[in-house]
């Protein structure tokens, strides 16, 4: 998502200097953006996106920041909702940056969402083409025969297509409620695509919560709660995602 800022606020933020110092830096010539020298002031930029260097040194652009959320049914999955609705921004407290959210849960579903203000990573990793897997465990009204779920693991129809092979076992079956709890690993992300499966089988989803994002989670993160990635889990989804890609490449 773009974000466009004037030159002299995204130098000042950057540590360079005053914002006043950094209009005079700029119309002084010492100030380019993506190599070209900018000499007026009310030229805007995106620091996620254009170079922008001072006496021909680029500066740091924002810190990128990858976070892993548990997230609570009832909460959208994007930075504002104009119904006024709870979204994941509320449930991130000290985290200062413009972050989004890689890929969408639904209002409704729970479990391990990612957000992130690099959008390299976050094309990366929702990309149609990168099958990076998730996992899901869906509690359904029914219990599904084995049947039902091996269609669901070959790939079954739904109106927007087939969907690719999916990884699906009985998680818990409590024949009392007359509920089944299914854990299912999808390669795609399309929309409410976990939901829509089930509904082509007949079982209704009553609960839905993501349980693994590659090779993250949740372990103890808390319900409504957030965590940092470290460096190496933010590398080992990128690697993840690109292994995907060379596998099911055509
Ligand atoms: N599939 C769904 O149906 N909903 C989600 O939130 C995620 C996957």
């Amino acid at each position: 998502m773009k974000a466009l800022e004037r030159l002299q606020k995204i130098l000042a933020q950057a540590g360079i200097a005053s914002r006043r110092k950094c209009e005079e830096l700029i119309l002084s010539g010492a100030v380019e953006v993506n190599g070209e020298k900018v000499t007026t002031l009310g030229v805007k930029a995106d620091p996620a996106v254009d170079t922008i260097a001072v006496n021909g040194r680029p500066i740091k652009g924002e810190k990128k920041i990858y976070v892993m959320m548990n997230k609570l049914k009832g909460v959208i999955t994007s930075a504002k909702d104009p119904q006024g609705r709870k979204t994941v921004t509320d449930f991130l407290p000290g985290i200062k940056e413009r972050v989004y959210p890689v890929g969408r849960l639904d209002y409704d579903t729970e479990g391990l969402l990612l957000l992130t203000n690099d959008g390299e990573f976050a094309n990366l990793l929702t990309h149609p083409k990168h099958h990076v897997p998730k996992t899901y465990h869906a509690t359904v009204k029914g219990v599904p025969h084995g049947s039902a779920l091996e269609q669901l693991q070959k790939g079954i129809k739904l109106e927007d297509g087939m969907t690719a092979p999916a990884e699906v076992e009985y998680h818990d079956v409590d024949t009392e409620k007359n509920e089944a709890t299914i854990t299912i690993t999808i390669y795609e992300g399309r929309n409410r695509q976990v939901r829509r499966m089930f509904e082509a089988i007949n079982h209704k989803v009553i609960r839905l919560k993501r349980v693994r994002f590659g090779e993250l989670t949740l372990q103890t993160l808390g319900r409504g709660k957030y965590r940092h990635l470290t460096p190496q889990e933010v590398d080992e989804l990128k690697s993840e995602a690109m292994k995907t890609h060379k596998v099911h490449k055509k």
